[in-house]
């Protein structure tokens, strides 16, 4: 097994405007480790978790996931990623 972290952000910033919403996060998550991202409303969590599955590009920094670059190889980061959100976007019926 790769003892390359996982997920790997270097400064991972993102800007809305004058605010920053998540301001130049670096942090590593092993393989098989559970990471718990904790903080108050408005802090910045889903913004990064946004970052983190492709669906926002950064202002600046980067992030590799499972060794795909997040921004220029977000087709590969995305094929060996799942996501669960906090509130389901499908109709609940489905
Ligand atoms: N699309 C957007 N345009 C402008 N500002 C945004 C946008 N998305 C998030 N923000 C702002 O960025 C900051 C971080 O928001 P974010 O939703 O990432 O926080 P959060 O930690 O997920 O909060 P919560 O615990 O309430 O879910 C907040 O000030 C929010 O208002
Ligand atoms: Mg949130």
């Amino acid at each position: 097994m790769s003892a390359e972290p996982i997920v790997v952000t270097q400064a991972l910033t993102r800007r809305f405007g004058d605010l920053t919403a998540v301001d130049a996060l670096t942090l590593e998550v092993r393989r098989g480790e559970v990471f718990g991202l904790l903080g108050r409303n408005g802090a910045g969590k889903s913004t990064f978790i946004k970052m983190l599955t492709t669906l926002l590009p950064p202002t600046s920094g980067t992030a590799r996931i499972a060794g795909f670059d997040l921004v220029h190889e977000a087709a590969a980061v995305r094929r060996v990623i799942g996501y669960v959100p906090q509130a389901l976007s499908a109709d609940g019926e489905l």
